[in-house]
Protein backbone atom coordinates (compact mmCIF):
# COMPACT_ATOMS: atom_id res chain seq x y z
CA UNK A 1 0.00 0.00 0.00
CA UNK A 2 3.16 2.12 1.19
CA UNK A 3 4.07 1.61 -2.40
CA UNK A 4 1.47 2.39 -4.38
CA UNK A 5 0.60 5.72 -2.03
CA UNK A 6 4.39 6.64 -3.48
CA UNK A 7 3.84 5.68 -6.94
CA UNK A 8 0.88 7.36 -7.17
CA UNK A 9 2.19 10.75 -5.60
CA UNK A 10 5.23 11.17 -7.47
CA UNK A 11 3.30 10.44 -10.73
CA UNK A 12 0.16 12.36 -10.33
CA UNK A 13 1.67 14.75 -7.66
CA UNK A 14 -1.34 14.71 -5.08
CA UNK A 15 0.63 16.54 -2.72
CA UNK A 16 -0.32 19.34 -4.49
CA UNK A 17 -3.68 18.64 -5.58
CA UNK A 18 -2.84 18.66 -9.29
CA UNK A 19 -2.81 15.69 -10.87
CA UNK A 20 -0.88 16.32 -13.94
CA UNK A 21 -2.24 13.31 -16.19
CA UNK A 22 -6.16 14.19 -15.34
CA UNK A 23 -8.22 16.02 -17.50
CA UNK A 24 -11.11 18.27 -15.55
CA UNK A 25 -14.52 16.66 -16.22
CA UNK A 26 -17.42 18.93 -14.94
CA UNK A 27 -17.76 20.90 -11.83
CA UNK A 28 -20.87 19.10 -10.59
CA UNK A 29 -20.81 15.05 -9.27
CA UNK A 30 -22.88 13.22 -11.28
CA UNK A 31 -24.43 11.16 -8.84
CA UNK A 32 -25.58 13.59 -6.28
CA UNK A 33 -25.59 16.69 -8.08
CA UNK A 34 -23.34 17.78 -5.41
CA UNK A 35 -20.97 21.20 -6.76
CA UNK A 36 -17.25 20.18 -6.82
CA UNK A 37 -14.62 22.40 -6.94
CA UNK A 38 -12.41 20.46 -9.50
CA UNK A 39 -13.41 17.01 -10.47
CA UNK A 40 -10.75 15.11 -12.37
CA UNK A 41 -11.62 11.70 -14.79
CA UNK A 42 -9.46 8.90 -14.40
CA UNK A 43 -7.40 7.83 -17.11
CA UNK A 44 -7.16 4.38 -17.71
CA UNK A 45 -4.13 3.22 -16.00
CA UNK A 46 -4.93 5.13 -13.25
CA UNK A 47 -5.54 3.47 -9.85
CA UNK A 48 -6.27 6.70 -8.12
CA UNK A 49 -8.94 9.17 -8.27
CA UNK A 50 -8.78 12.39 -6.04
CA UNK A 51 -11.85 14.27 -6.02
CA UNK A 52 -11.88 18.21 -4.05
CA UNK A 53 -14.89 18.25 -2.94
CA UNK A 54 -16.97 20.77 -0.71
CA UNK A 55 -19.23 18.14 1.04
CA UNK A 56 -22.49 19.73 1.69
CA UNK A 57 -22.85 18.53 4.79
CA UNK A 58 -26.49 19.95 5.55
CA UNK A 59 -27.50 18.36 3.06
CA UNK A 60 -26.83 14.75 4.52
CA UNK A 61 -28.89 16.22 7.53
CA UNK A 62 -32.00 17.18 5.87
CA UNK A 63 -32.15 14.31 3.66
CA UNK A 64 -30.33 11.24 5.41
CA UNK A 65 -33.23 10.53 8.17
CA UNK A 66 -32.78 6.88 8.63
CA UNK A 67 -28.74 7.19 9.94
CA UNK A 68 -29.48 10.27 10.76
CA UNK A 69 -27.22 12.03 13.82
CA UNK A 70 -27.35 15.73 15.41
CA UNK A 71 -23.62 16.11 16.02
CA UNK A 72 -22.34 16.52 12.40
CA UNK A 73 -20.94 20.16 11.58
CA UNK A 74 -22.40 22.44 8.76
CA UNK A 75 -19.74 22.03 5.78
CA UNK A 76 -16.55 20.50 5.77
CA UNK A 77 -13.80 20.71 3.52
CA UNK A 78 -12.82 17.17 1.97
CA UNK A 79 -9.98 15.41 -0.06
CA UNK A 80 -11.05 12.26 -1.02
CA UNK A 81 -9.30 9.66 -2.59
CA UNK A 82 -10.44 6.16 -4.00
CA UNK A 83 -7.78 3.76 -3.81
CA UNK A 84 -7.67 -0.31 -3.61
CA UNK A 85 -5.17 -2.53 -2.62
CA UNK A 86 -4.58 -5.47 -4.99
CA UNK A 87 -2.31 -6.93 -2.40
CA UNK A 88 -3.46 -7.84 1.32
CA UNK A 89 -3.75 -4.32 3.14
CA UNK A 90 -0.81 -3.44 5.61
CA UNK A 91 -2.18 -4.03 9.45
CA UNK A 92 -2.43 -0.66 10.43
CA UNK A 93 -4.77 0.16 7.08
CA UNK A 94 -6.89 -3.39 7.96
CA UNK A 95 -6.92 -2.31 11.21
CA UNK A 96 -7.83 1.40 10.44
CA UNK A 97 -10.94 0.02 7.72
CA UNK A 98 -12.08 -3.03 9.37
CA UNK A 99 -12.59 0.15 13.06
CA UNK A 100 -14.64 2.02 10.13
CA UNK A 101 -16.94 -0.68 9.04
CA UNK A 102 -17.73 -2.03 13.08
CA UNK A 103 -18.71 1.29 13.05
CA UNK A 104 -21.00 1.30 10.26
CA UNK A 105 -22.19 -2.56 10.73
CA UNK A 106 -22.20 -5.68 13.53
CA UNK A 107 -21.08 -8.23 12.46
CA UNK A 108 -22.16 -11.29 12.76
CA UNK A 109 -20.14 -14.43 12.58
CA UNK A 110 -18.07 -13.04 10.27
CA UNK A 111 -15.43 -10.60 10.12
CA UNK A 112 -13.40 -8.73 7.40
CA UNK A 113 -10.18 -8.80 9.13
CA UNK A 114 -9.37 -11.78 8.04
CA UNK A 115 -9.73 -11.18 4.29
CA UNK A 116 -8.26 -7.89 4.15
CA UNK A 117 -5.04 -9.31 6.16
CA UNK A 118 -4.93 -11.44 3.24
CA UNK A 119 -5.26 -14.30 5.11
CA UNK A 120 -7.22 -16.29 2.55
CA UNK A 121 -4.95 -14.61 -0.17
CA UNK A 122 -3.61 -17.85 -1.80
CA UNK A 123 -6.92 -17.99 -3.32
CA UNK A 124 -9.33 -15.17 -3.00
CA UNK A 125 -8.64 -11.17 -3.52
CA UNK A 126 -9.87 -8.96 -1.55
CA UNK A 127 -10.07 -5.96 -3.30
CA UNK A 128 -11.11 -2.52 -1.05
CA UNK A 129 -11.64 0.99 -2.71
CA UNK A 130 -11.33 3.58 0.30
CA UNK A 131 -11.99 7.28 0.69
CA UNK A 132 -10.18 8.99 2.84
CA UNK A 133 -10.81 12.82 3.85
CA UNK A 134 -7.94 15.05 5.88
CA UNK A 135 -6.35 11.69 6.50
CA UNK A 136 -8.95 9.85 8.28
CA UNK A 137 -11.13 7.39 6.69
CA UNK A 138 -14.60 7.65 5.89
CA UNK A 139 -15.72 5.18 3.14
CA UNK A 140 -14.51 1.83 2.12
CA UNK A 141 -16.18 -0.53 -0.27
CA UNK A 142 -14.69 -4.11 -1.00
CA UNK A 143 -15.21 -7.04 -2.95
CA UNK A 144 -13.97 -10.29 -3.42
CA UNK A 145 -12.51 -13.09 -6.16
CA UNK A 146 -11.29 -16.34 -6.68
CA UNK A 147 -7.65 -15.77 -7.67
CA UNK A 148 -8.17 -18.71 -10.71
CA UNK A 149 -11.56 -17.62 -12.02
CA UNK A 150 -12.93 -14.16 -11.65
CA UNK A 151 -15.77 -14.66 -13.32
CA UNK A 152 -18.38 -13.90 -10.56
CA UNK A 153 -17.58 -11.68 -7.72
CA UNK A 154 -18.85 -10.45 -4.92
CA UNK A 155 -19.52 -6.84 -3.76
CA UNK A 156 -19.58 -5.77 0.09
CA UNK A 157 -19.41 -4.52 2.60
CA UNK A 158 -19.96 -1.01 1.53
CA UNK A 159 -19.96 1.77 4.22
CA UNK A 160 -19.72 5.26 4.60
CA UNK A 161 -19.25 7.80 7.58
CA UNK A 162 -22.76 9.20 8.93
CA UNK A 163 -21.63 12.64 8.73
CA UNK A 164 -20.28 12.58 4.92
CA UNK A 165 -23.46 10.35 3.51
CA UNK A 166 -24.92 11.59 0.50
CA UNK A 167 -22.35 13.34 -0.92
CA UNK A 168 -21.98 10.67 -3.79
CA UNK A 169 -19.02 8.77 -2.23
CA UNK A 170 -21.06 5.49 -1.72
CA UNK A 171 -21.56 5.48 -5.71
CA UNK A 172 -17.73 6.78 -6.28
CA UNK A 173 -16.55 3.31 -4.17
CA UNK A 174 -19.25 0.85 -5.86
CA UNK A 175 -18.06 2.18 -9.34
CA UNK A 176 -14.96 2.17 -8.44
CA UNK A 177 -14.83 -1.48 -7.54
CA UNK A 178 -17.33 -2.52 -10.45
CA UNK A 179 -14.48 -0.39 -13.32
CA UNK A 180 -12.03 -2.73 -11.36
CA UNK A 181 -13.88 -6.07 -11.64
CA UNK A 182 -14.68 -5.41 -15.11
CA UNK A 183 -10.68 -5.38 -15.62
CA UNK A 184 -10.71 -8.36 -14.16
CA UNK A 185 -12.94 -10.27 -16.43
CA UNK A 186 -15.51 -10.50 -14.38
CA UNK A 187 -18.97 -11.32 -15.46
CA UNK A 188 -21.84 -10.88 -12.87
CA UNK A 189 -21.29 -9.13 -9.23
CA UNK A 190 -23.71 -10.56 -6.33
CA UNK A 191 -24.36 -8.24 -3.08
CA UNK A 192 -26.43 -8.94 -0.12
CA UNK A 193 -29.17 -5.91 0.80
CA UNK A 194 -32.04 -5.86 3.11
CA UNK A 195 -35.41 -4.54 0.55
CA UNK A 196 -35.63 -1.52 2.98
CA UNK A 197 -31.93 -0.37 3.64
CA UNK A 198 -31.75 3.32 0.80
CA UNK A 199 -28.78 1.85 -0.28
CA UNK A 200 -30.99 -0.35 -2.83
CA UNK A 201 -31.57 3.02 -5.01
CA UNK A 202 -27.53 3.23 -4.94
CA UNK A 203 -27.08 -0.10 -6.05
CA UNK A 204 -30.00 0.14 -8.74
CA UNK A 205 -28.60 3.40 -9.81
CA UNK A 206 -24.95 1.83 -10.65
CA UNK A 207 -27.04 -1.50 -12.42
CA UNK A 208 -27.76 -3.49 -9.66
CA UNK A 209 -30.84 -5.53 -10.04
CA UNK A 210 -33.11 -7.44 -7.60
CA UNK A 211 -32.11 -11.27 -8.23
CA UNK A 212 -33.43 -13.55 -5.21
CA UNK A 213 -34.42 -12.23 -1.57
CA UNK A 214 -31.65 -10.09 0.07
CA UNK A 215 -29.35 -10.82 -3.09
CA UNK A 216 -28.89 -8.35 -5.99
CA UNK A 217 -26.72 -8.98 -9.24
CA UNK A 218 -25.07 -7.10 -12.13
CA UNK A 219 -24.69 -8.60 -15.11
CA UNK A 220 -21.17 -6.92 -16.86
CA UNK A 221 -22.14 -9.24 -19.94
CA UNK A 222 -25.28 -10.55 -21.56
CA UNK A 223 -27.49 -12.49 -19.52
CA UNK A 224 -27.21 -15.92 -22.65
CA UNK A 225 -23.58 -15.28 -22.37
CA UNK A 226 -23.21 -15.68 -18.57
CA UNK A 227 -25.55 -18.63 -18.39
CA UNK A 228 -23.97 -20.17 -21.51
CA UNK A 229 -20.43 -20.01 -20.18
CA UNK A 230 -21.06 -20.60 -16.71
CA UNK A 231 -23.43 -23.40 -16.50
CA UNK A 232 -23.08 -25.21 -19.56
CA UNK A 233 -23.50 -28.78 -19.05
CA UNK A 234 -20.39 -30.19 -19.79
CA UNK A 235 -19.55 -34.33 -19.08
CA UNK A 236 -16.10 -33.67 -18.24
CA UNK A 237 -16.60 -32.69 -14.50
CA UNK A 238 -14.22 -33.09 -11.63
CA UNK A 239 -14.23 -33.32 -7.76
CA UNK A 240 -11.79 -31.08 -5.66
CA UNK A 241 -12.05 -29.90 -2.17
CA UNK A 242 -13.12 -26.40 -1.65
CA UNK A 243 -10.89 -23.71 -0.97
CA UNK A 244 -11.52 -19.77 0.26
CA UNK A 245 -11.35 -18.83 -3.35
CA UNK A 246 -14.39 -20.15 -3.93
CA UNK A 247 -16.15 -17.88 -2.15
CA UNK A 248 -18.04 -16.33 -5.01
CA UNK A 249 -19.01 -19.13 -7.04
CA UNK A 250 -20.70 -21.18 -4.22
CA UNK A 251 -22.60 -17.99 -3.29
CA UNK A 252 -23.64 -17.61 -6.86
CA UNK A 253 -24.42 -21.01 -6.93
CA UNK A 254 -26.16 -21.14 -3.81
CA UNK A 255 -28.55 -18.62 -4.47
CA UNK A 256 -29.48 -19.96 -7.97
CA UNK A 257 -32.76 -21.37 -8.11
CA UNK A 258 -32.34 -25.32 -8.22
CA UNK A 259 -34.26 -27.98 -7.69
CA UNK A 260 -32.52 -29.44 -4.64
CA UNK A 261 -32.64 -27.59 -1.28
CA UNK A 262 -29.46 -27.28 0.77
CA UNK A 263 -31.06 -27.72 4.67
CA UNK A 264 -28.81 -25.72 7.56
CA UNK A 265 -31.08 -25.66 10.20
CA UNK A 266 -29.00 -24.39 12.87
CA UNK A 267 -27.72 -21.20 10.48
CA UNK A 268 -31.57 -20.78 9.21
CA UNK A 269 -30.12 -21.15 5.41
CA UNK A 270 -31.81 -22.68 2.79
CA UNK A 271 -31.33 -22.33 -0.82
CA UNK A 272 -34.20 -23.50 -3.48
CA UNK A 273 -36.07 -22.24 -5.91
CA UNK A 274 -39.14 -21.48 -3.65
CA UNK A 275 -36.91 -20.08 -0.66
CA UNK A 276 -35.84 -16.44 -0.63
CA UNK A 277 -31.98 -16.34 0.11
CA UNK A 278 -32.02 -14.31 3.87
CA UNK A 279 -28.44 -14.47 4.27
CA UNK A 280 -25.73 -14.05 2.00
CA UNK A 281 -22.20 -12.63 2.71
CA UNK A 282 -21.78 -14.72 5.80
CA UNK A 283 -23.08 -17.55 4.83
CA UNK A 284 -19.85 -19.28 3.16
CA UNK A 285 -17.52 -18.02 5.90
CA UNK A 286 -19.39 -19.13 8.44
CA UNK A 287 -19.43 -23.09 6.67
CA UNK A 288 -15.56 -22.68 6.85
CA UNK A 289 -15.31 -21.67 10.46
CA UNK A 290 -17.48 -23.94 11.39
CA UNK A 291 -15.09 -26.79 9.92
CA UNK A 292 -12.25 -25.17 11.17
CA UNK A 293 -13.59 -25.02 14.68
CA UNK A 294 -15.24 -28.47 14.88
CA UNK A 295 -13.82 -30.05 11.62
CA UNK A 296 -15.09 -31.05 8.58
CA UNK A 297 -15.01 -30.23 4.82
CA UNK A 298 -16.52 -29.47 1.41
CA UNK A 299 -16.07 -30.88 -2.23
CA UNK A 300 -16.95 -28.62 -5.21
CA UNK A 301 -18.11 -30.03 -8.46
CA UNK A 302 -16.29 -28.46 -11.14
CA UNK A 303 -16.95 -27.83 -15.03
CA UNK A 304 -16.57 -26.38 -18.16
CA UNK A 305 -13.13 -24.67 -19.42
CA UNK A 306 -13.39 -22.38 -16.21
CA UNK A 307 -13.81 -25.30 -14.09
CA UNK A 308 -16.93 -23.46 -12.74
CA UNK A 309 -18.54 -25.08 -9.45
CA UNK A 310 -21.66 -26.59 -9.98
CA UNK A 311 -22.22 -27.94 -7.42
CA UNK A 312 -21.00 -28.80 -3.51
CA UNK A 313 -21.29 -31.47 -0.84
CA UNK A 314 -20.50 -30.33 2.71
CA UNK A 315 -19.79 -32.13 5.73
CA UNK A 316 -19.67 -31.42 9.35
CA UNK A 317 -18.54 -33.26 12.03
CA UNK A 318 -20.54 -32.74 15.55
CA UNK A 319 -19.02 -30.22 17.35
CA UNK A 320 -19.35 -32.19 20.89
CA UNK A 321 -16.03 -34.26 21.34
CA UNK A 322 -17.97 -37.69 22.15
CA UNK A 323 -19.89 -37.36 18.84
CA UNK A 324 -16.93 -35.97 17.36
CA UNK A 325 -17.55 -39.76 15.20
CA UNK A 326 -21.05 -38.42 13.60
CA UNK A 327 -21.27 -36.19 10.81
CA UNK A 328 -23.73 -33.92 8.84
CA UNK A 329 -24.10 -34.02 5.39
CA UNK A 330 -25.88 -31.47 2.86
CA UNK A 331 -25.52 -31.15 -0.64
CA UNK A 332 -26.76 -29.00 -3.70
CA UNK A 333 -25.73 -29.40 -7.43
CA UNK A 334 -27.30 -27.24 -10.38
CA UNK A 335 -29.76 -28.99 -12.41
CA UNK A 336 -27.75 -29.02 -15.57
CA UNK A 337 -25.71 -31.58 -13.59
CA UNK A 338 -28.24 -33.98 -11.33
CA UNK A 339 -26.67 -36.45 -13.08
CA UNK A 340 -23.03 -35.88 -11.21
CA UNK A 341 -24.69 -35.50 -7.95
CA UNK A 342 -24.35 -39.38 -6.83
CA UNK A 343 -20.96 -39.37 -8.09
CA UNK A 344 -19.60 -36.27 -5.73
CA UNK A 345 -21.90 -37.89 -2.26
CA UNK A 346 -19.96 -40.76 -3.27
CA UNK A 347 -16.75 -39.63 -3.14
CA UNK A 348 -17.84 -37.69 -0.20
CA UNK A 349 -19.05 -40.54 1.80
CA UNK A 350 -15.35 -42.38 0.58
CA UNK A 351 -13.15 -39.33 1.89
CA UNK A 352 -15.98 -39.67 5.42
CA UNK A 353 -14.95 -42.95 6.23
CA UNK A 354 -11.48 -42.13 5.82
CA UNK A 355 -11.66 -39.78 7.95
CA UNK A 356 -12.87 -42.13 10.63
CA UNK A 357 -16.52 -40.66 10.30
CA UNK A 358 -18.59 -43.27 11.61
CA UNK A 359 -22.03 -41.93 11.32
CA UNK A 360 -23.56 -39.71 8.20
CA UNK A 361 -26.62 -37.84 9.09
CA UNK A 362 -28.50 -35.99 6.75
CA UNK A 363 -31.84 -33.80 6.27
CA UNK A 364 -33.93 -33.32 3.50
CA UNK A 365 -37.41 -32.07 2.34
CA UNK A 366 -40.22 -34.39 1.66
CA UNK A 367 -40.97 -32.35 -1.58
CA UNK A 368 -36.90 -32.88 -2.38
CA UNK A 369 -37.19 -35.96 -4.34
CA UNK A 370 -33.90 -35.35 -5.86
CA UNK A 371 -32.18 -35.35 -3.02
CA UNK A 372 -34.44 -37.97 -1.18
CA UNK A 373 -33.38 -40.32 -4.17
CA UNK A 374 -29.12 -39.63 -4.06
CA UNK A 375 -29.46 -40.72 0.05
CA UNK A 376 -31.75 -43.83 -0.67
CA UNK A 377 -29.24 -44.48 -3.31
CA UNK A 378 -25.93 -44.32 -1.33
CA UNK A 379 -27.95 -46.71 1.50
CA UNK A 380 -28.65 -44.13 3.89
CA UNK A 381 -32.04 -45.51 6.30
CA UNK A 382 -34.96 -43.38 6.76
CA UNK A 383 -34.80 -42.96 10.53
CA UNK A 384 -37.50 -39.93 11.20
CA UNK A 385 -40.37 -37.91 9.94
CA UNK A 386 -40.85 -34.43 11.34
CA UNK A 387 -43.63 -33.62 10.43
CA UNK A 388 -44.41 -29.59 9.02
CA UNK A 389 -41.17 -28.49 9.65
CA UNK A 390 -40.71 -25.98 6.88
CA UNK A 391 -43.49 -23.53 5.26
CA UNK A 392 -42.28 -23.03 1.85
CA UNK A 393 -44.93 -21.14 -0.76
CA UNK A 394 -47.48 -21.40 1.20
CA UNK A 395 -47.51 -24.95 2.49
CA UNK A 396 -46.09 -26.95 5.49
CA UNK A 397 -43.40 -29.32 4.54
CA UNK A 398 -42.17 -32.50 6.40
CA UNK A 399 -38.56 -32.92 7.53
CA UNK A 400 -36.89 -36.56 6.46
CA UNK A 401 -33.57 -37.41 8.42
CA UNK A 402 -31.41 -40.07 7.00
CA UNK A 403 -28.36 -41.99 8.57
CA UNK A 404 -25.75 -43.98 6.95
CA UNK A 405 -23.78 -46.32 8.96
CA UNK A 406 -20.34 -46.00 7.12
CA UNK A 407 -17.43 -49.41 7.13
CA UNK A 408 -14.78 -49.02 9.05
CA UNK A 409 -11.37 -47.92 7.04
CA UNK A 410 -8.53 -49.22 7.27
CA UNK A 411 -6.49 -45.74 7.35
CA UNK A 412 -8.68 -45.02 9.95
CA UNK A 413 -5.53 -44.73 12.55
CA UNK A 414 -3.27 -42.80 10.32
CA UNK A 415 -5.85 -39.82 9.83
CA UNK A 416 -7.55 -38.23 12.72
CA UNK A 417 -9.67 -35.78 12.05
CA UNK A 418 -11.16 -33.76 8.87
CA UNK A 419 -9.48 -30.21 9.49
CA UNK A 420 -7.98 -28.14 6.44
CA UNK A 421 -4.12 -29.80 7.50
CA UNK A 422 -5.92 -32.98 6.24
CA UNK A 423 -6.40 -31.75 3.02
CA UNK A 424 -3.05 -33.85 1.29
CA UNK A 425 -4.08 -36.98 3.13
CA UNK A 426 -7.17 -36.70 1.82
CA UNK A 427 -6.03 -35.39 -1.72
CA UNK A 428 -3.47 -38.77 -1.54
CA UNK A 429 -6.00 -41.44 -0.43
CA UNK A 430 -9.04 -40.44 -3.23
CA UNK A 431 -6.88 -38.65 -6.33
CA UNK A 432 -8.79 -35.82 -5.57
CA UNK A 433 -7.20 -32.80 -6.61
CA UNK A 434 -7.77 -29.52 -4.08
C1 LIG B 1 -25.31 2.98 1.81
C2 LIG B 1 -24.19 4.02 1.96
C3 LIG B 1 -22.86 3.34 1.71
C4 LIG B 1 -24.41 5.12 0.93
O1 LIG B 1 -23.30 5.99 0.98
P1 LIG B 1 -23.45 7.50 0.51
O2 LIG B 1 -22.10 8.08 0.36
O3 LIG B 1 -24.40 8.20 1.38
O4 LIG B 1 -24.14 7.27 -0.91
P2 LIG B 1 -24.30 8.33 -2.05
O5 LIG B 1 -24.25 9.71 -1.50
O6 LIG B 1 -23.34 8.01 -3.13
O7 LIG B 1 -25.79 8.02 -2.55
C5 LIG B 1 -26.04 7.59 -3.84
C6 LIG B 1 -27.54 7.39 -3.97
O8 LIG B 1 -28.02 6.35 -3.12
C7 LIG B 1 -29.31 6.70 -2.58
N1 LIG B 1 -29.20 6.84 -1.12
C8 LIG B 1 -28.08 6.64 -0.37
N2 LIG B 1 -28.36 6.77 0.94
C9 LIG B 1 -29.69 7.07 1.03
C10 LIG B 1 -30.58 7.32 2.10
N3 LIG B 1 -30.18 7.29 3.38
N4 LIG B 1 -31.87 7.58 1.82
C11 LIG B 1 -32.32 7.61 0.56
N5 LIG B 1 -31.51 7.38 -0.53
C12 LIG B 1 -30.23 7.10 -0.30
C13 LIG B 1 -29.68 8.01 -3.22
O9 LIG B 1 -30.40 7.73 -4.39
C14 LIG B 1 -28.33 8.62 -3.55
O10 LIG B 1 -28.35 9.50 -4.61
P3 LIG B 1 -28.72 11.08 -4.33
O11 LIG B 1 -27.93 11.50 -3.13
O12 LIG B 1 -28.31 11.74 -5.60
O13 LIG B 1 -30.20 11.08 -4.08
C15 LIG B 1 -24.23 4.65 3.37
O14 LIG B 1 -25.50 5.19 3.59
C16 LIG B 1 -23.90 3.68 4.46
O15 LIG B 1 -22.75 3.52 4.83
N6 LIG B 1 -24.93 3.02 5.03
C17 LIG B 1 -24.77 2.08 6.12
C18 LIG B 1 -24.14 0.81 5.66
C19 LIG B 1 -25.00 0.08 4.66
O16 LIG B 1 -26.18 -0.11 4.85
N7 LIG B 1 -24.35 -0.36 3.56
C20 LIG B 1 -24.96 -1.11 2.51
C21 LIG B 1 -25.07 -2.52 2.93
S1 LIG B 1 -24.87 -3.61 1.59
Amino acid sequence: MTNLIRSARCRYNVDTGVPRKWESSSDRCQQTKVSLRSVYRKPTECRWLRLNTRLNLSKALAVDRHYGSSEFPGHAPADIYLTRSVAPLSPDLAWETECLLLKIFEYGDYSFRSALLGRYSETLTCTFALARHRNALIGAAGCLHSRVDPTVAILGPVGVAREYRRNGIGAQLVHSIVDYLKKQGCMAVYLGVSRTNPAVRLYEAAGFRRYQGIVMRLLLSCKKEFWNQYFDADPNSAIRRIAWGDFPAVQALSTWPGVMYTVDLSRGIFSSRYCEPKRFLSVFPSMMQTFAAAGGFANALVAGERRTIVGFAKVQRMPAQIQCHVAELDLFVHDNFLAKAMELTQTTIRQCEALSIKRVCSACLSCDDVKREILERIGGRHVATLPGQVLLDGEYHDLLTYQMDLAPSKERGEIKNASSSDDDAITGLWGVRS
